[in-house]
């Protein structure tokens, strides 16, 4: 195929059925979607139950919920089996007195048993935090102590990154491993689950009642607690539907990890709501294991992201030929910028399509799209599915004309759109701040027949193998480190990873500019906040450009870094 797939694709996408889009856009309403839920007409309503006791009491009963697998485990579960063991999860903590509303953490490695916790937390109505278990012990900390968790699921290895006497309002802490290992006043997993009856009460919720918390980062600040509901699940299904075109007889695989929100709304939310057989393969990323996942599970719809792909496309077309990749019918990927050039390798060495989406942590589901009923335009993150409505607006909220650069901007609300930012309304304001828009923090265009093409970021935030950090997060750890002053922190372009991080750090006297030092601090960062975090690159600098109230100028940073012209410096310190 080679180099014509890209104008093959494109012409297509000239045909697109414009009329079709446009129909199914004015005939769409969420009051249909809403029909699709058992509490439409029991009035009782929980996402726990619709993904999985739902089906659990229907001819779904016995069908296969979970392939789970990694180098050690290879289990497979039906939607019976979820339930019970989620129900056990639910009984387990409802016993330590958990409830509706309060905070539980999951910081722990992808296994059955995060998936049973992460229900039976939902069952219970209390929210769930997942966090990702490469996390250390401030990025932990920080979590916990914003959201006021009450109890944690974690394993032995990962338990001392809890620091129990900064979190006073940490009453429990549940281990799932060896039980030699553990604390007096630790509660084992295994144990209470094993005690634990496998019937339960739902606890029934009202849909605007809290589902879950992920934490992401923004430019400044901590990481914020973006809070979703329950309601969230009527978008789960629908685009599970019509986005991943989730079908009976489909094997999905979500590669993401439950820590980003990827890994519930898309692994664990949008598929089992669709009652659709779901594969987990733990362990760790490399080609031929995921070949082979795909092959052994005959996986037919995967999600993925950018990097994954790119690193795939890096390791050849001769690793694609060792297996049998037919079974795939649908390939989408999301989280960074998916370059055309990944696109045509994909078509011709997977024979699919990969579809772009494009979506937030704060918008709890998808939004632009390139889906199967539409034609894609490669490069392009695709259109606003029906029942969404997007925009460039420039900064006083006006709306711009196709192919002008802008904010892109969401018309609020829609379902699963977060509902606050944990103990930060500020926050949450910013990103309502043009009355009846949600404003995203990218900038994109619109070509004249309503495709976005993605830009990049407004702010600072960087995006690393699809992996949001925040570069004062990063900053205030390296400023810990004995030998650094001050630092500065920007994404660097880079081929596979979309953005690596790089520190700009000045030192403080009496320390010497050294590879060990570099080093020692990149391994400080690791080991304190997390390994995604840690800044690739370090370049010390006598002095950091900064303004008259002292603020690190990371666009100059930039600056230099791309050899660009610096702007307007007239607030630069000196
Ligand atoms: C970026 C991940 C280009 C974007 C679900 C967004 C994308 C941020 C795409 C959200 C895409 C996500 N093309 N950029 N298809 N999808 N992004 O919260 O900058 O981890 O604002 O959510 O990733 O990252 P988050």
């Amino acid at each position: 195929m080679g180099k014509d797939t890209i104008e093959i694709i494109a012409a297509e996408a000239k045909q697109a059925n414009m009329m079709d889009y446009e129909q199914a856009r004015k005939e769409f309403d969420w009051s249909d979607v809403e029909q699709r839920f058992s509490w439409h007409k029991t009035g009782k309503l929980n996402l726990a139950y619709e993904a999985i006791d739902r089906h659990a009491t229907s001819a779904l009963k016995d069908k296969i919920a979970l392939h789970y697998s990694d180098p050690q485990r290879d289990e497979s579960y039906t939607f019976e089996q979820l339930r019970r063991e989620s129900n056990k999860a639910a009984n387990m903590l409802r016993k330590l007195g958990i409830g509706k509303g309060d905070r539980v953490f999951i910081f722990m490695p992808r296994t059955p048993e995060l998936y049973f916790t992460l229900l039976g937390i939902i069952k219970i109505g209390a929210i769930a935090g997942p966090l990702f278990e490469a996390f250390m012990e401030t990025a932990v900390r920080d979590r916990l102590q914003d959201s006021g968790a009450v109890a944690i699921v974690t394993t032995p290895k990962l338990v001392g990154r809890v620091p129990e006497a900064e979190l006073p309002e940490l009453k429990h802490i549940i281990v799932y491993g060896d039980e030699s290992e553990l604390a007096e006043h630790h509660i084992h997993l295994g144990h209470a689950m094993a005690e634990a009856s496998d019937e339960a009460e739902i606890e029934w919720v009202d849909g605007e009642d809290g589902l879950i918390l992920h934490y992401t980062s923004g430019s400044t600040g901590k990481p914020k607690g973006v809070y979703h509901v329950h309601r969230a699940m009527l978008q789960h299904e629908y685009t599970g539907r019509i986005v991943l075109d989730l079908q009976p007889d489909d094997v999905y695989w979500c590669t993401a990890d439950p820590g980003w929100v990827t890994g519930t709304s898309y692994g664990i939310f949008a598929p089992w709501l669709n009652g659709a057989t779901n594969v987990i393969r733990g362990g760790r990323f490399s080609p031929q294991d995921w070949y082979e996942t795909i092959q052994r599970y005959n996986v037919t719809v995967w999600y993925s992201a950018p990097t994954a792909f790119r690193m795939l496309m890096g390791a050849g077309d001769e690793a694609v030929q060792q297996y049998d990749l037919s079974s795939l019918r649908h390939v989408l990927s999301v989280g960074e910028p998916l370059n055309p050039e990944v696109i045509r390798w994909g078509y011709r060495v997977y024979k699919q399509r990969i579809h772009d989406t494009w979506w937030m942590t704060e918008t709890g589901a998808q939004l632009i799209c390139n889906y199967p009923r539409m034609d894609m335009r490669p490069g392009s993150m695709g259109r606003p599915l029906p029942g969404i409505e997007a925009a460039i607006l420039d900064d006083q909220g006006n709306e711009l004309p196709p192919l002008r650069m802008g904010n892109l901007a969401i018309k609020t609300p829609w379902p699963s759109i977060m509902r606050k930012i944990w103990n930060n309304p500020a926050k949450y304001e910013e990103y309502m701040r043009i009355d009846g828009w949600y404003i995203s923090g990218d900038s994109a265009y619109m070509d004249e027949d309503g495709y976005f093409w993605f830009q990049g970021r407004i702010d600072d935030v960087i995006n690393t193998s699809g992996e949001r950090v925040g570069p004062f997060e990063v900053e205030s750890k390296l400023v810990e480190h004995p030998a650094v002053a001050e630092a500065g922190v920007i994404g660097k372009p880079d081929p596979v990873r979309g953005e690596v991080i790089k520190a700009f750090i000045s030192l403080r006297e009496g320390y010497e500019a050294s590879d060990e030092l570099k080093q020692e601090i990149t391994r400080f960062v690791k080991e304190g906040l997390s390994a995604h975090a840690a800044p690739r690159e370090i370049e010390f600098k006598d002095k950091l450009p900064k303004t008259r109230s002292g603020k690190i100028m990371r666009r100059v940073l930039k600056a230099w870094e791309l050899e660009l012209p610096t702007g307007d410096l007239s607030t630069l310190e000196d």
